[in-house]
């Protein structure tokens, strides 16, 4: 039985006012509301059971803390990962992100973002059926499961592209084709770069199809033709299928590059959206305990359109990457500037019901800069800072830097694109250990801790990196791979170290007191439902010091000291009332309130 009654109200709109006007929308749309209903009798009776149990908003709670890793670099394959369900619930986990695990394509592959096959698990990883038997387990101890839904773009080898290239018209139609190297061009002239050193242009020359392939990310990644309504017949019933396996979250990945224009950026279009709208219909037709997460990283006005924008917005995804939050917070750490991340808190809009935030301090790419341009530039309600800089202060190329970082796709020492490496490699935890130096480790470690502070006491689900709650460093061995070694975002993406986080528990180094500080943070955070994803949030800086203050709702203020040096916060005045119990440090606070160089504090009202 469909479930028509609310959700078609998005899903048939959204397809005619993409599709209606192509010759093969009816009879495509026809068969595919058949396959949808196969889909819908094919769902297992566990996942039913998870749908009609799920109310809207279900995990906006501040128990819900996710973790992100690539399922070989963490346990090898999809059973590995079952077998180390374990330490992640231990950890306190809800949500575990896995990357892309897919059949890809032979040769490099982007990390698994260049997929072959929607419809198999990559046989390297294992098989449906482990796929099946994970999501199930990690169902049981309640926590979700996250795959990525790359879905602007299949691998060169995909059979869609294969057919292409060996003369279907039909599958040439699935991907954006041009034979005219004049327009080309003309796309060209407006159109950004995502890898401007590493692959540059937009277009990719494919003799087999006498012209180009659009590519916006590497050559053998061709983007998908979302103006044909096969392409969305097909991609929906692939995610489905993915769903009836147990998938819980999807990860929309590129999702800013799913329309084109020519004269446009071929970004955030409007019928981008209304592909979102659909697939988020689908899903509420068809899986509707699943949820949509978008990866967009986009200047932050671009960001809530990603939610919806209708009346009440809410019918694109559930969440959204703050990809602005997560930029701000390292260039304050840079600039030892508060006021940078408090003016992306006060601007950034409030999700509508039923969504949030995803808050994280670094994931498998790099930090791109060029979403904060806007800020730098001086607009967003603070004062300008300089975007090259901090991204020479993470390459450690300026005077005073602690970081061990590098710089990624920018070219030469100006034009900043992005920053790579290791959360603790980036505060120079690794540098400060080698040195040997207590009172430099000390700092490095209280930077990690304030990052993760930050992400855990803001609004929003809070996401970890793999190996960051052991302060895993950078990982040079992609240097020697024939495949990686050119490119640099192999550096934070680690193999797990099981020796470091078998023995957090006896262990007395680094990588377990960061573990033990962390595992502490996450239960105090879900003890706290002042926390939770929706609740309100007021940030502002402390006018007598360069103290970030994060207020959520009445009772509880996070503060983060970005300088190197003591801060002092008067906790008598107004703002702050005066009796105040320091959950992080298990005491009562005197004010004023010593805040040790890059100190963090969680303060709740007695
Ligand atoms: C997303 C992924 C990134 C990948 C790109 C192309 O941005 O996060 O790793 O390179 O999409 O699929």
């Amino acid at each position: 039985m469909l479930r028509f009654d609310h959700e078609e109200l998005a899903l048939m709109p959204s397809l005619r006012a993409l599709y209606a006007a192509d010759v093969r929308f009816v009879e495509v749309i026809g068969k595919w509301l058949i396959a949808l209903a196969q889909s819908i009798n094919a769902r297992p009776p566990a996942l039913r059971l998870l749908d009609e149990q799920r109310a809207s908003g279900w995990f906006d709670r501040s128990d819900m803390v996710g973790y992100c890793a690539y399922v070989d670099r963490f346990a090898g394959t999809l059973a590995g990962v079952e077998r180390r369900v374990g330490y992640l619930r231990d950890l306190g986990v809800r949500y575990l992100h896995l990357l892309p695990f897919l059949r890809t394509r032979s040769g490099d592959n982007d990390g698994g973002f260049a997929v072959r096959d929607y419809g198999e698990v990559d046989p390297a990883l294992g098989s449906n059926t482990d796929l099946a038997s994970l999501t199930a387990v990690l169902r049981a101890q309640g926590i979700s499961l996250c795959a990525d839904f790359v879905l602007n773009h299949t691998a060169d080898d995909h059979a869609w592209a294969l057919a292409a290239k060996s003369g279907s018209v039909t599958h040439q139609d699935y991907y954006h084709r041009i034979a005219d190297a004049g327009l080309v061009a003309r796309y060209e002239a407006t159109l950004p770069e995502v890898f401007p050193m590493s692959a540059p242009g937009n277009f990719t020359r494919v003799d087999a199809l006498d012209g180009w392939v659009w590519t916006t990310f590497y050559p053998y990644q061709w983007d998908l033709n979302w103006s044909n309504p096969k392409v969305f017949a097909e991609m929906s019933l692939a995610m489905l299928r993915l769903a009836n396996l147990g998938v819980e979250v999807f990860r929309i990945d590129s999702a800013a590059y799913l329309w084109k224009r020519l004269g446009t950026a071929c970004t955030n279009l409007p019928e981008c959206h209304l592909v979102l709208r659909a697939l988020r219909a689908v899903a509420a037709i068809a899986a509707p305990g699943v949820l949509l997460k978008a990866e967009a990283i986009m200047p932050m006005r671009e960001l809530p359109r990603y939610f919806g924008s209708g009346g009440r917005g809410g019918e694109e995804c559930h969440l959204a990457y703050h990809s602005s939050l997560m930029a701000a917070t390292w260039a304050g750490l840079a600039t030892q500037r508060a006021d940078i991340v408090a003016s992306v808190l006060t601007r950034s809009p409030r999700p509508p019901s039923g969504c949030a935030w995803i808050n994280y301090v670094r994931c498998h790419d790099d930090i791109g800069w060029q979403v904060l341009a806007h800020e730098a530039a001086g607009h967003g309600g603070c004062a300008p800072f300089d975007l090259d800089w901090v991204a020479r202060f993470y390459a450690g190329e300026v005077a005073g830097s602690y970081a061990q970082g590098e710089a990624f796709q920018s070219q030469g020492l100006e034009h900043a694109h992005g920053s790579n490496g290791m959360a603790a490699s980036l505060v120079g935890l690794h540098r400060a250990i080698a040195s040997g130096d207590a009172e430099q480790q000390q700092l490095a470690r209280r930077r990690l801790l304030l990052l993760y502070g930050l992400c855990l006491s803001g609004a929003g689900v809070p996401l970890l990196y793999m190996g960051d709650e052991l302060a895993l460093g950078n990982d040079e061995s992609f240097r020697l791979h024939p495949q990686r070694r050119l490119e640099g975002r192999w550096l934070h993406r680690p193999a797990m170290d099981w020796v470091l986080a078998d023995a957090v528990d006896a262990g007395d180094g680094i990588a377990a007191a960061t573990h033990a500080t962390l595992r502490r943070w996450i239960g105090l955070r879900a003890a706290h439902p002042e926390l939770a994803p929706s609740a309100p949030l007021r940030a502002w800086t402390d006018p007598g010091s360069a103290v970030l203050v994060v207020a959520r709702g009445e009772n509880f203020l996070a503060l983060f000291n970005f300088t190197d040096h003591v801060q002092t916060l008067d906790l008598r005045t107004p703002d702050h009332g005066d009796a105040w119990f320091d959950v992080l440090a298990g005491c009562r606070c005197l004010s004023p309130l010593r805040i040790e160089p890059y100190g963090t504090h969680w303060l709740v009202r007695q």
